[in-house]
């Protein structure tokens, strides 16, 4: 089947396209500098202009996957935060735009959006696809992004999937975090809060599940099951083998209000239930944070 990934180039991007290749699918990556992954292109794999014109190969696209995103690690200036929310609400209507010139009709669309839908504060709060949007600057965004994406709906029988990934876990950062623990004291913190985690595979892993036609449409939280507090998941990279030493990382609200509004990436709190995910009969391939470690920083 014929795929088009928006943002393919990226972390996840760049592991999916490999997976759909390797099941048979003819993939079209959209991205702002072709040029610059021209060695990406395979038989199987084409990088591809958004200026792009070519109804003729394109036309028969029929599962679209947008992960296009200006990345949120950068300092948030005012002019990171615009371009933060652009790279997601109006690539997405350039996306649309795309697909009108290349006469494509999509069956399925996927949405990169982020469990940051349900606000960073609500510690300890359950909350599942089914709970309301919180508050803060990263729920304003995933809003905005969802909002946009249901534009698609104008194309009929459309399938939209929304799907609200938690952190991906990166070797590096573990292997940056690890020697600060080392230093770390604890302070009082966010013991009630969850870490929202998930392994790569699992995001790979749950996108080719609905390519494979197992999930119905809807919003899916892509989060591991295994609930886990900040407490436990420092503990968990500080000491994989011993996680109830009771020296924990918590960051002082001093560190917090240096970083401002970016605390809503360490600090996010709800505990985030993948409902609609398992439901799906989705198997996770990793549900546990320690065998998570051991698999990332054995790779
Ligand atoms: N990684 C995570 O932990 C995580 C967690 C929750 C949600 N997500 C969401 O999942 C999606 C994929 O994540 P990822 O980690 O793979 O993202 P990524 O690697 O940071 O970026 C994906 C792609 O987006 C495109 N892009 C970057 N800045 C852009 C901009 N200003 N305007 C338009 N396109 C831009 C780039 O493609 P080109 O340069 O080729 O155009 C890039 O390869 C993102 O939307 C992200 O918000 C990720």
């Amino acid at each position: 089947m014929k795929i088009l990934i928006a943002g393919g180039t990226g972390f996840v991007g760049s592991r999916l396209v490999s997976v759909l290749e390797n099941n048979g699918h003819d993939i079209f990556v959209l991205s702002r500098n072709p040029k610059k992954y021209s060695d990406l292109n395979t038989s199987k794999v084409k990088i591809i202009d958004w200026n792009e014109d070519n109804p003729n190969e394109l036309h028969d696209i029929r599962i679209v996957i947008k992960l296009s995103g200006e990345n949120v690690g950068t300092l948030w200036t005012k002019t990171v935060k615009e371009k933060i929310l652009d790279s997601r609400v109006n690539t997405t209507y350039q996306l649309k735009e795309f697909l009108l010139r290349n006469s494509i009709r999509p069956l399925k669309i996927l949405n990169a959006s982020a469990i940051g839908y349900y606000g960073f504060l609500n510690e300890g709060k359950e909350v599942n696809e089914l709970s309301k949007a919180g508050s803060g600057f990263l729920a304003e965004v995933c809003q905005a992004n969802e909002q946009a994406c249901r534009s698609f709906e104008s194309f009929q029988g459309v399938k939209i999937y929304q799907l609200r990934i938690g952190f991906i876990l990166k070797k590096s950062f573990i292997q940056m975090i690890k020697p600060l623990l080392l230093l770390c004291f604890p302070v009082p913190g966010i013991n009630n809060a969850f870490f929202p985690w998930i392994h790569l595979d699992d995001v790979v892993g749950f996108i080719k599940y609905i390519v494979d036609e197992k999930a119905e449409e809807g919003n899916y939280n892509l989060i591991s099951p295994q609930f886990c507090t900040h407490y436990k998941f420092y503990q968990t990279i500080k000491s994989p083998k011993n996680p109830n030493n009771k020296w924990v990382f918590f960051i002082p609200k001093f560190i917090q209000n240096i970083v401002g509004d970016m605390k809503e990436l360490v600090l996010y709190g709800p505990k985030t239930i993948p409902s609609n995910t398992l439901l799906s009969g989705y198997q996770f391939k990793f549900e546990d944070l320690r065998e998570t470690i051991e698999d990332l920083m054995k790779k």
